[in-house]
């Protein structure tokens, strides 16, 4: 048996789907459909899959609207800039006027590179503008989500609040340097996150809060940064999903609080 006990579909929420590994999940659960076929490894989640929620910044993607077009008694779409409180709020009180509760979620949403905003590759790059703004994306909205979704969790059975975090993000495996704000925002979302993890543990004893790495993955966040990755160490989205949603699929309640790579091992802090 995999990691949800619900008796009937769970419900899921995919904050970020707009495009990239979030869509990918989106695209992943909507096709969950346990079948005779389906072997371990096959990346489905051995439950059926009721409601999934999806969040977009600002105007959703032709490709998320496509879903939604496909899928229109399953998938919800809503609007939440992660950096405005106020439609973290109004996101997760829809879900909850809606459905409820909610088994899954995973934080997706993470910036690189915006505009003028690019990874510093020296303290001469460094401006407080952006190493702000790297927090307010990749580490405050999670906590933020926490906060908020902690409700729609209290229903007595299993759950896991997964976020994306990044290898790079790992204080003990920097041997390289750079990238001032991605790594320590990420570094800075592990930390909140596992403290997230010591709360729920009290308040939520059923959700699994962990944070994942998903190797890198070809979307446009990794795009300028391709160049150096072998072809084999440059997953499809379709590929992350599914290496995703297995280790999701094989968590324990101990797991939680802990950082997980793509295969399912644990990364240092
Ligand atoms: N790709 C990789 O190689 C790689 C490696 C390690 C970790 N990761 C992590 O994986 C996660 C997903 O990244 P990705 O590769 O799929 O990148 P992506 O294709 O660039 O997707 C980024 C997502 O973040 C959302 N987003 C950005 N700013 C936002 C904001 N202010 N409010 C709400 N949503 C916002 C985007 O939404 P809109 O489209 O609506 O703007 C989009 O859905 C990130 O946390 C990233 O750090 C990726």
């Amino acid at each position: 048996m995999g990691v949800f006990d619900a008796s009937g579909p769970i419900h899921a929420l995919v904050v970020g789907a707009n495009r990239g590994i979030g869509l990918g999940l989106v695209q992943r659960l909507l096709h969950n459909n346990p079948g005779s076929g389906d072997h371990p490894g096959s990346g489905k989640l051995g439950c059926s899959i009721g409601t999934v929620y999806a969040t977009y910044r600002q105007i959703a993607s032709p490709q998320l609207q496509a879903l939604l077009e496909q899928h229109p008694d399953r998938l919800r779409i809503i609007p939440m800039d992660i950096t405005q409180e106020t439609q973290i709020a109004q996101g997760i009180a829809q879900i909850q006027a809606q459905t409820g509760r909610l088994h899954l979620t995973v934080y997706c949403v993470g910036i690189l590179h915006e505009g003028n905003l690019q990874p510093e590759k020296s303290l001469q790059q460094i401006q407080a503008n952006h190493l702000m703004h790297y927090f307010q994306v990749n580490s405050i909205g999670a906590v933020l989500l926490a906060r908020y979704i902690l409700p729609l969790f209290k229903h007595g059975e299993q759950s896991v609040f997964a976020s994306i975090s990044a290898k790079v993000g790992s204080i003990g495996d920097n041997r390289l340097g750079g990238w001032y704000g991605y790594r320590a925002s990420k570094a800075a979302l592990n930390m909140l996150m596992r403290t997230v993890a010591i709360e729920y543990s009290r308040k939520s004893p059923k959700t699994i809060v962990v944070m994942l790495h998903p190797g890198t993955t070809d979307t446009r966040l990794s795009e300028p940064f391709q160049r150096n990755v072998s072809p084999e160490q440059l997953f499809s989205v379709e590929r992350t999903a599914t290496q995703l949603l297995q280790v999701i699929e094989g968590l324990q309640p101990e797991d939680s609080g802990a950082f997980f790579s793509w295969d399912g091992s644990q990364l240092p802090w």
